[in-house]
């Protein structure tokens, strides 16, 4: 494996973590307790983790009473690049001073940002490459993508993957499996599907892990070519290549490689959701290269707004290009400070090979976790790539049975000593890691520690 020497030291507040007394801090329970007051029920984030950021450099955040955290979610993958990156901010200031909002004329930043999308896009998509920006969410991406699907084909019906996320809006939340997000909201759009994802740790079809010959993938070439399964051809299928809500499930080798290969020989459009695994995140610049596939369509978001602005696109093969003009509107279908921080964005992670860094830096952690692994017993599962982590927690090895309880509070004692972590997973029992890319191996190997005593502090207690 190549050693990148990127010097990434300068970018984040010294001395993190640093935890100055109780938390939350005076300050902190003030506006805790304003927001309470003040916001619609529905916030969530804060109920977890009583953080109140006020300023934020790297992969560190400082709150309002000057405690330093360091950060192992980066806004879920939102700030790859860090926060704040003065390389990515220096180029949003220089727009922002010259224009702004262009609707969907071709701005600099605009035709710059697609350039180098086109550049970067995985397999067969690179230099053939169309894009359609969104609204400013990743969900707006999956419903534009959704929208350029039945476009394509006609076609009405969706597949989507058990364990799946992809947004919150309507078209995306019928996409999303989550029983707890949809089923308030039924009806949603009809005719979606969910076929079994390669959830080796819980296998759906009860197999030894990795050696089943892909079963979920021979049940899905069945239920599409069965004439009597009960599943109109679909119009796409949509695909995370890591599950990121779903609890940073990594497929099989060979899944993807051969899901490409079923839905290209069904001539079904290839969804791939990049939106959470995109720019860098699992040690490429896009996790479909891991796989060699090209997908037909491409939703990305989060880090595509390089410092942390709301854009989202689809990016896909030009044979695709069907879609007429004014055929997918929005005010908000690009937004120039995004998108020059976007394209600045893609040059800070080119110039410092950040894909290589979160490669090297990923396998240091998970070595590191599965020796944890070893000494802590409700550590069923390590697993991930690149800086995208999870750790699946559970009651007793033997059984399986998800400890979501214990993710709690893992999340609230490493808050507690000065790191932020999130959790994911269908049962709420994965500690999901993912910090900014631009993090040191110094402070990825400190917040690690941190997690590592919150782990041994609370088993114990537990077995007590
Ligand atoms: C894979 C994936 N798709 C889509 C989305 C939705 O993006 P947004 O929350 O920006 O609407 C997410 C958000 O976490 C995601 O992880």
């Amino acid at each position: 494996m190549r050693e990148v020497k990127v010097d990434l030291t300068g970018l984040h507040f010294p001395g993190a973590p640093l935890v100055r007394g109780e938390l939350p801090g005076p300050k902190a329970k003030e506006l805790l307790a304003a927001q309470q007051g003040l916001e619609s029920n529905v916030f969530k984030y804060p109920r977890v983790i009583p953080l109140v950021p006020e300023e934020a450099r790297g992969a560190t955040i400082r709150d309002v009473d000057g405690n330093i955290f360091l950060d192992f979610f980066a806004g879920i993958g939102v700030l790859n690049f860090g926060h704040s990156n003065p390389q990515i901010l220096a180029a949003a200031r220089a727009q922002e001073e010259k224009i702004i909002h262009a609707l969907d004329f071709p701005a600099p930043p605009r035709v710059e940002l697609m350039r180098k999308l086109k550049e970067i896009a995985p397999g067969e998509l690179r230099g053939h490459a169309k894009v359609m920006f969104g609204g400013p969410s990743g969900s707006d991406a999956v419903e534009g993508a959704i929208k350029l699907a039945k476009l394509c084909t006609g076609r009405h019906a969706l597949l989507a993957f058990s364990g799946s996320y992809h947004g919150q809006t309507a078209g995306a939340l019928t996409l999303s499996s989550g029983r707890s997000y949809r089923e308030k909201h039924l009806p949603l759009l009809p005719e979606v599907h969910f076929a079994p994802y390669p959830y080796c740790y819980r296998c759906p079809f009860k197999q030894v892990p990795q050696r089943c010959g892909l079963l979920c993938l021979n049940y899905l070439a069945e239920l599409l070519r069965d004439p009597y399964s009960g599943l109109a051809k679909p119009a796409a299928i949509i695909v995370e290549p890591i599950q990121g809500e779903g609890g940073v499930v990594v497929p099989p080798d060979g899944f993807l490689v051969e899901l490409r290969r079923l839905t290209a020989e069904e001539e079904i459009p290839l969804i791939v959701d990049e939106i959470q695994t995109g720019f860098g995140r699992t040690g490429r610049i896009f996790a479909s290269e891991h796989s060699g596939i090209t997908p037909d369509f491409m939703t990305l978001g989060k880090a595509l707004g390089g410092v942390g602005y709301p854009l989202s696109g689809v990016v896909y093969h030009e044979r695709w290009d069907t879609v007429e003009p004014g055929g997918h509107m929005g005010t908000f279908r690009g937004h120039l400070v995004a998108m020059a921080a976007g394209a600045a964005g893609i040059d800070f992670m080119l110039e410092n090979d950040l894909p290589e860094h979160a490669a090297r830096l990923g396998e240091l952690l998970l070595a590191e976790l599965r020796k944890l692994q070893q000494e802590v017993l409700q550590i069923g599962e390590v697993r991930g790539r690149g800086l995208f982590i999870g750790l699946e927690l559970v009651k007793d090895r033997e059984t399986k049975e998800p400890n979501p309880e214990l993710v709690k509070a893992v999340q609230l004692e490493c808050f507690e000593r000065g790191l932020l972590v999130w959790s994911a997973g269908r049962y709420g029992n994965v500690v999901r890691i993912m910090p900014p890319l631009v993090i040191t191996e110094e402070l990825a190997l400190k917040g690690l520690e941190i997690l590592a005593r919150a782990l041994h502090g609370l088993t114990k207690r537990a077995s007590r």
